[in-house]
């Protein structure tokens, strides 16, 4: 996708992305890059790492699990010493399917400690370089974090703390750092969205629920994390810009009244 924002919108900005190395958060990696910022990427797999160095110009990357506060201490220290961090995004995710009567003690933690303990491991990490840069934090966050949802209560009571920390951070680090959230909906090409829509056999009775009709492309959500990490949104912060081609919007009708969809 040709992109709607000047090449240089980030030149001389420094991003680090968690889980940048596949799915959306590659998206945001390519897109930071592709607008003059050095990107650091922060993740588990090194095999996908080294895909996704050879992918991202100029990129650098860090082998690191979020839940491992040690480490990810390590890599910031690491970022800080080839310069430091002005844009944070965190994005590094794990979720699956499952009822919560279903859902085994393991399954919760290893969810809720990627999603809400890995991304205050990451902040707490990088706070202090962030305020230096004046820099900023991008979180990405789900709608089913103020809606609730079957099957995903793990993921959505980790995604509704992140949302509660970017609104509290937005406010403790306001002077210096600015603070956002965005929340995507389903998105084409992800290991979730293959999982429900592909897996479970759901495209059909999901697309019906998205007023815009289609699933995101991960450069749609990449394009409003670019736009909330730019000086474009300069006066932004505890926000969270919803990304979801307007499912959010449809309230207790759902799609019933929308003109024969
Ligand atoms: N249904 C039910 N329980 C599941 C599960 C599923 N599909 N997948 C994992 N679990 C459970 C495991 O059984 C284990 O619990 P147990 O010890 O009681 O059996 C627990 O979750 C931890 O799983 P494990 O795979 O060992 O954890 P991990 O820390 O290595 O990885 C994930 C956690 C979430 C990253 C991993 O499950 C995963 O790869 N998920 C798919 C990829 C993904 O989430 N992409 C992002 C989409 S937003």
């Amino acid at each position: 996708m040709a992109s709607p924002f000047r090449a240089d919108l980030l030149a001389g900005k420094r991003a680090l992305v968690t889980g940048g190395s596949s799915g959306i958060g590659l998206a945001i990696s390519k897109s930071l890059a592709r607008h003059g910022a050095l990107v650091h990427i922060l993740g588990r797999d090194a095999s996908r790492l080294a895909r996704a160095q050879a992918d991202v110009p100029g990129a650098s990357v860090h082998p690191c699990d979020v839940r491992e506060r040690d480490a990810v201490a390590r890599v910031a220290k690491q970022v800080a010493d080839a310069g430091g961090a002005d844009i944070l995004v965190n994005a590094a995710a794990g979720n699956f399917p499952v009822p919560f009567s279903a859902m085994s003690a393991n399954a919760w933690d290893a969810v809720v400690g990627i999603v809400l303990q890995g991304t205050a491991n990451v902040c707490r990490s990088f706070g202090e370089q962030l305020k230096t840069s004046k820099g900023n934090v991008v979180n990405i966050v789900a709608g089913y974090a103020w809606t609730g949802a079957a099957g995903v209560a793990h993921s959505g009571a980790a995604k509704a703390g992140v949302l509660n920390l970017t609104r509290s951070l937005a406010v403790e680090w306001g002077p210096d750092v600015r603070v956002n959230a965005v929340s995507p909906g389903p998105v084409e090409g992800t290991e979730g969205l293959k999982r429900l829509a592909d897996d479970l056999g759901l495209r059909d009775d999901l697309q019906r629920l998205v007023p815009l009709g289609r699933f995101a492309l991960a450069d749609e959500v990449a394009n409003a994390v670019t736009f909330l990490a730019s000086p474009a949104a300069s006066y932004v912060s505890g926000a969270c810009l919803v990304v979801d081609g307007g499912q959010d919007a449809m309230g207790p009708f759902g799609p019933v009244l929308a003109g024969g969809r």
